[in-house]
This record gives structure tokens, C-alpha cells and sequence, in this order.
């Protein structure tokens, strides 16, 4: 794990690559969208904001292994819901990579730069099904902040909107 590097990605130039770090990790995309290889939600991952975004707020980052590919990716956004909160939209780890830390690497450098940005908090939406990647949250210090029925979901899943609050540190 410490020869992985957290890169900042192009959602032009790094499409290829996080494509393939999405099929590798399909096993979550098939849970997200029903489909193991979709390269629209690999487009949406890397584009779609809400419109309150500009380019300025969106930080796609990677974990880059010394041969270049990527051993994981972690979006986020800021100024959603509010403005100044930070939203962390993706972590995905390519299977080979999980359970040895470096979820929680990623997480805490997204966490530290909503912090170094002044961010009040920061939210993530966790799928209903997942409750492994619940645990990590979980473990992380997020709270559960509100629930998201299945049916107000275009993709029909329940999530769950967990939150760190960043003002007490
Ligand atoms: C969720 C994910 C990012 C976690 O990354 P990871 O590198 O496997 O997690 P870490 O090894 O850093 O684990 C950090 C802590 O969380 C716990 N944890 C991680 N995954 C867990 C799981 N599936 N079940 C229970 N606990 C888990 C670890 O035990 C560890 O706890 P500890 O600090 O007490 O030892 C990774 O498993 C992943 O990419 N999953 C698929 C995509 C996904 O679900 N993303 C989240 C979308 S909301």
C-alpha cells in the first residue's frame, strides 16, 4: 500500500483508466446500477454534479500504482446540499486493494481537504444493501443523518445519507 500515490484525475484524460478500475470492481457497480460493465456510470461518475457546482468544486482523485493503473477512486464535491459542505459522491476500491487500509487512507485525505477547505461537514450516501462499506463508514465516524427511500431513488435503491461534522476538531 505505501507505493500507492493519491493523484488528481482529468475526466477526460483518466477516463480509460478509472473505466477500468470500474470494471474491475464491478462487483459494487453491479450493486449500484444492476449492471457489472456500465460505462455510463463510469461518465457519470467522473461528470454529473449538481448544477450549484462549478469546475472548481469537483475533486476526482486517484490511487495510482507505480505501473499507472489504479488501485482505487474517491470523488467529491463541494457546496451540496449547502453551500460550504462537502459531499463525498464515490470511494471505490479495485478488490485486490480492500481491507488493508487504504479505504481508510483515501477517506481521511478527501476528510482533510473538506477540513482545509473550512468545511462544516462532510456527507456520503451509502447504499441500503451495502452494509460492509456501512461498517467502514461506520468506523470512520460517520452518523447516520437521514434516509432516502428506494422510491425517491431514480435507480431504486435506499440509501442512506451519513455525515461527519467537522467543527469540534
Ligand atoms: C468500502 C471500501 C472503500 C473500504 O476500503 P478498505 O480499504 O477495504 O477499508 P480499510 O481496510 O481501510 O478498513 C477501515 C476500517 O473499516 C473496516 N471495514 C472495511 N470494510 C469493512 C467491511 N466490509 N465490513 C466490516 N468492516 C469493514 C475495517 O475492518 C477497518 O476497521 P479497523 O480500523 O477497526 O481495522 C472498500 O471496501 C470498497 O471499495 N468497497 C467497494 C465500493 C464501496 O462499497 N464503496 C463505498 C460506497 S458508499
Amino acid at each position: 500500500m505505501d507505493d500507492i500515490k493519491i493523484v488528481n484525475l482529468d475526466a477526460k484524460d483518466d477516463y480509460t483508466r478509472v473505466a477500468d478500475l470500474m470494471y474491475r470492481a464491478s462487483d459494487y457497480v453491479e450493486m449500484e446500477t444492476g449492471k457489472a460493465n456500465n460505462p455510463g456510470f463510469v461518465h457519470a461518475t467522473l461528470n454529473d454534479a449538481p448544477p450549484v457546482c462549478g469546475p472548481d468544486d469537483r475533486f476526482l482523485r486517484g490511487l495510482e500504482r507505480p505501473d499507472g493503473t489504479l488501485a482505487g477512486f474517491a470523488g467529491s464535491i463541494r457546496h451540496y446540499p449547502k453551500h460550504g459542505h462537502w459531499y463525498m459522491g464515490l470511494l471505490i476500491l479495485d478488490p485486490d486493494a480492500r481491507g488493508d487500509g487504504l479505504g481508510r487512507k483515501a477517506a481521511k485525505y478527501v476528510i482533510d481537504e473538506a477540513r482545509a477547505d473550512n468545511a462544516p461537514c462532510i456527507r456520503i450516501a451509502v447504499l441500503d444493501v451495502n452494509t460492509g462499506a456501512r461498517a467502514f463508514w461506520d468506523k470512520m465516524g460517520f452518523e447516520h443523518e437521514r434516509t432516502v427511500k428506494a422510491s425517491q431513488n431514480e435507480d431504486g435503491n435506499e440509501r442512506h445519507i451519513l455525515k461527519l461534522d467537522l467543527t469540534g476538531e
